[in-house]
Formats: structure tokens, sequence, C-alpha cells
């Protein structure tokens, strides 16, 4: 007989699986598509789980109605990757009325803590302030036009990406011309690129890209505007997922700090432990690196996303 995955209970039998709700921001980036992959390897049936997954294409209405359908199915946890920071209070107290623990990964809320057990991810403050720190060593006192291509607007990485870049650059001279969000993704850069290149044109020294999919984006549009990307304009972004490094090696990236995205066992253990009534911390961090293009030439073969 198939083993099938018991809603509810959670720590029975042997043989019992344990039933998790994954609610996964969408599939924008490299990064996104890794840390699914990553999740999916971790809560697998081998692992003891049944993932119940799904992907809400970042739209926070469908996240939230899909962190009600788990607390329906009456699911033994939910895990979710949060799409924006605010508007969890509600659905997370529905979950711990019925007693249901939940686990953050990736993005942070700004809901109470109370009301989630845990959560595993990336310190994305300290990511912009690489970031900037790399910006204002490069440029220093040389005036410099920036560009930034934001990611999902209210999302953690992309408010707190723009607050530690922004402290890192100050007392420099570098400007910011314009600020825009490009979603995350490649099709964005580049539209919200080809528009910065056609308000600013060749004044435009510098990008700063919340993530590599949009320093991609906003490579093509710079190639299309017959500029050449990393030299012409400079573009330090973050994630460090494989054809950000490739560019990186290229030249066309100058610079990258990377957003681990393999985060799978660490979720996966967290469910565990909470399930088994332990004692786990609130917060867990998984540190980050940086890379210039030797460097990244260096480790290309080893990565793993
Ligand atoms: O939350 C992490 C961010 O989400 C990554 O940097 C970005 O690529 C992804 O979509």
């Amino acid at each position: 007989l198939a083993m099938t995955g018991c809603a509810g209970g959670g720590g029975g039998g042997d043989d019992e699986l344990i039933t998790v709700g994954f609610a996964q921001t969408g599939s924008e980036s490299g990064w996104r598509s890794a840390n699914t992959e990553s999740m999916k390897a971790a809560f697998s049936e081998e692992n003891g789980f049944e993932l119940v997954f799904n992907a809400a294409d970042n739209k926070i209405e469908a996240q939230i109605a899909a962190v009600r359908s788990f607390i329906n199915q009456g699911v033994d946890a939910i895990v979710i990757a949060p799409i924006v920071e605010d508007g969890w209070d509600d659905v997370l107290t529905e979950a711990k009325e019925a007693g249901i623990p939940v686990i953050l990964e990736d993005r942070t809320v700004t809901a109470s803590d109370d009301l989630y057990a845990a959560w595993v991810g990336l310190d994305f403050r300290n990511e912009g302030v690489m970031a900037g720190q790399w910006a204002a060593e490069t440029f220093g006192d040389t005036p410099t036009n920036l560009v930034v291509l934001e990611g999902t607007t209210g999302s953690a990485p992309a408010n707190d990406r723009a607050e530690g870049f922004a402290e890192a650059i100050e007392g420099t001279a570098i400007t910011t011309l314009d600020s825009q969000t490009g979603n995350f993704t490649r099709a964005d850069g580049k539209t919200v690129m080809e528009g910065f290149l056609q308000k600013y044109g060749d004044t435009i020294d510098l990008v700063y890209a919340h993530n590599d999919d949009m320093a991609l984006g906003a490579i093509d549009a710079i190639e299309a505007a017959g500029l050449v990307p990393g030299t012409d304009i400079q573009i330090v972004s973050i994630d460090a997922v494989k054809d950000g490094m490739l560019a990186l090696i290229d030249g066309k990236i100058n610079f990258i700090v990377e957003c681990n995205p393999l985060l799978g066992d660490l979720a996966a253990g967290l469910v565990k432990d909470v399930l088994a009534g332990k004692d786990v911390e609130k917060k867990i961090y998984v540190e980050d690196q940086s890379f210039t293009p030797e460097q990244a030439a260096e480790v290309i073969d080893e990565r793993l996303y």
C-alpha cells in the first residue's frame, strides 16, 4: 500500500508522513527556482514529508488564500516565503488558532513574531550594505549617477536592500537619478532600464539591481542602446545565481553579493523540531559572500545554483 500523508496528526506512527503546506512567492527569478528545488528536495517523502506546494505568481491575495487553504486542509505545518512584509496578521492568527505552526523561510514579515514559530533566511540589509560598500569604494569621490532596479514593492528584500545600500553610500559623490521596481524579473528589469536609458541616456554610470535577473535584463537594454554593460555603465547586483555569475565573469556585471537560496534542509529541520516540541531559535541567518569577477571565476564550477 502506498503511504499517504496524515493531515492533522504530526507525531503519529513511524510510517506517517508530516504534511506541510508550502506557500512560495512564485517563479520570478533564477534564485526562486533554486529555492523551490531546495525546498522540494528537503520536504520529500524520503525525508518523511508530504509536501503541498503552492506558487502564488507574486500575488499577495493568492498567497494568503493558499495559506488559508492549508489551514482548512489541516496540514501539520505551514511554511511561507512571504511575498510582502505587511498584511500577515489575520491569516497567521488563524493558523495559530488552528494549532498549526508556521515557519517562515527567505522573507520576513512585520507581524508580531508570536504569530510564527521561526524564520530562516538571509540578512537582506547586510546584502545591501555589501553592495553599497563596493559602490562607495569603487566610485568614492567621483561624481556618479546611479539608477536602481528595485525588487517587488513591499517585499523584505526590496525594503532592506534599499536601506542597506543607501546607508553604505552616504557621504559619497553617488547621486540617485531614479529608482523603480523591476519586480525581481528579467523582463521588467529590461523594460525599466530601457526607460532609464531613454530618460538619462549615457549619463548613467551605475546600476544597482536588487537581483541578478533584473541586472541581466538591464544588460540586454544597455547593449540594445549601443552601450557596453560593465564598462560604460557598471552594474552591481544581488543573488549570485549561475547566469549572474557568468555575466560577472564576462565583465558585464562588476560585483555580485550572494543571497543563498539553499534553505530547504534548514526549513525542514525547523518543521521537525517545532512539531517535536523542541525549542528553536526564532531567527536563523544564513551567511552570504560577495564576488568580484576573479572570485566568481574561481568558484563557478563548484556552485550549486
Ligand atoms: O527573497 C529573495 C529574493 O527573491 C531574491 O533575491 C530574488 O531573486 C527573489 O526573487
